[in-house]
């Protein structure tokens, strides 16, 4: 089968449920590609989790399944994109090694993620050999698939340069056999949280793909606004109002009129938040019944999984093949018939 012009490869680290921040920018994009001609692979990154989450790696396997229900509650689909999970395609761990065996200690030192991460998780200890290797496995996870194109967001682009850097030094030795990667930038929309702030996961300020009806109407009613507009009729400057914020994007053509009524005190911000609830909701109600409805049959989530590791599998194999031969090393049964 002669090869397609693009094979992506992206992964998401399971770590809590997903939120709307996730689908206006890496969800929708991966959506997109998935409809588009490129081989696409996307992959649970849960071996990852566990460089920062191997005191509780419980809390990884319950994360990969919320994370699997996300993904097919928006829209990915086992017909158009292989959906596996990391840990069941053990050729990462072992590409991870032997890229290991050639990466300079000095280029995992240097990576600005490794000493930024270890002092925004201060609470964990990270000062551990897998921690200092997420690069060369993410590295791994890559070059595996021979990736064209690595959808991240901005603050992985050392990853990838780290990925570039490792093949080439893998070509140099053993001849060319890993494809240099390149990174697709996903355009990350400012979502706004309830606070105002950046929508995350922990800032404590997200609406999650899965909440309840009622939840996403407490969390608007709970939305920052003008402080300074504390009556109905008190003109209002909205310019850092979330709920206005929300409006235009997912009811742009109520929005203008919505920010003149506020700012001329024609309009309040309880009847402006109750006038968000169906909007958003007719955003998230979809999803979260589907997402409900595969909850309820696992075993379609196993058979997802399973089909997409067999696929995953197979791609990866080949890989390993090419490294190895690249590398003279002789399969199971050559030994022996060497000259
Ligand atoms: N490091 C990525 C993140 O934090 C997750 C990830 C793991 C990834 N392996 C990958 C992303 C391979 C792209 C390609 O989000």
């Amino acid at each position: 089968m002669p090869e397609p012009k693009q094979v992506i490869l992206s992964g998401m680290r399971p770590t809590g449920r997903l939120h709307l921040g996730h689908l206006e920018g890496v969800l929708k994009n991966y959506l997109k590609l998935q409809a588009g001609e490129a081989l696409c692979y996307f992959m649970v990154a849960d071996i990852h989790a566990l460089s920062t989450e191997y005191k509780v790696p419980g809390a990884i396997t319950q994360n990969t399944k919320e994370l699997l229900l996300d993904w097919l509650a928006v829209g990915l689909a086992p017909e158009k994109a292989t959906l596996f999970v990391q840990s069941d395609v053990l050729e990462h761990t072992e590409l991870f090694v032997i890229l290991g065996m050639l990466t300079p200690l000095a280029w995992a030192e240097r990576c600005p993620t490794y000493k930024e991460q270890q002092q925004e998780l201060a609470d964990r200890d990270l000062a551990t050999y897998g921690f200092l290797g997420y690069p060369i496995l993410q590295a791994a996870d890559i070059l595996l698939y021979r990736a064209t194109h690595v959808p991240v967001g901005q603050d992985q682009l050392p990853h990838l340069e780290m990925t570039r850097e490792i093949a080439r030094r893998f070509n140099y030795f053993y001849g060319e056999t890993l494809p240099e990667p390149q990174s697709m930038l996903t355009a990350s929309p400012k979502v706004p949280g309830i606070d105002g702030r950046k929508m995350s996961k922990s800032y404590g300020n997200a609406l999650h793909l899965s909440d309840s009806k009622e939840l996403v109407e407490k969390k608007i009613k709970q939305m920052y606004t003008d402080p300074r507009k504390i009556h109905a009729d008190t003109p209002g400057t909205p310019d850092n109002c979330v709920v206005l914020a929300w409006y235009k994007m997912y009811a742009a053509d109520q929005a203008g009129e919505i920010e003149q009524e506020c700012r001329s005190g024609k309009r309040g911000c309880m009847v402006c938040k109750r006038g968000l609830s169906p909007i958003l909701d007719a955003i998230i109600a979809p999803i979260r019944s589907r997402r409900e409805a595969l909850a309820e049959h696992p075993e379609q989530l196993e058979s997802i999984v399973r089909d997409g590791a067999l696929r995953a599998r197979a791609r990866a194999a080949e890989t390993m093949e090419a490294v190895r031969s690249a590398m003279g090393w002789l399969a199971v049964g050559q030994r022996g018939k060497e000259k």
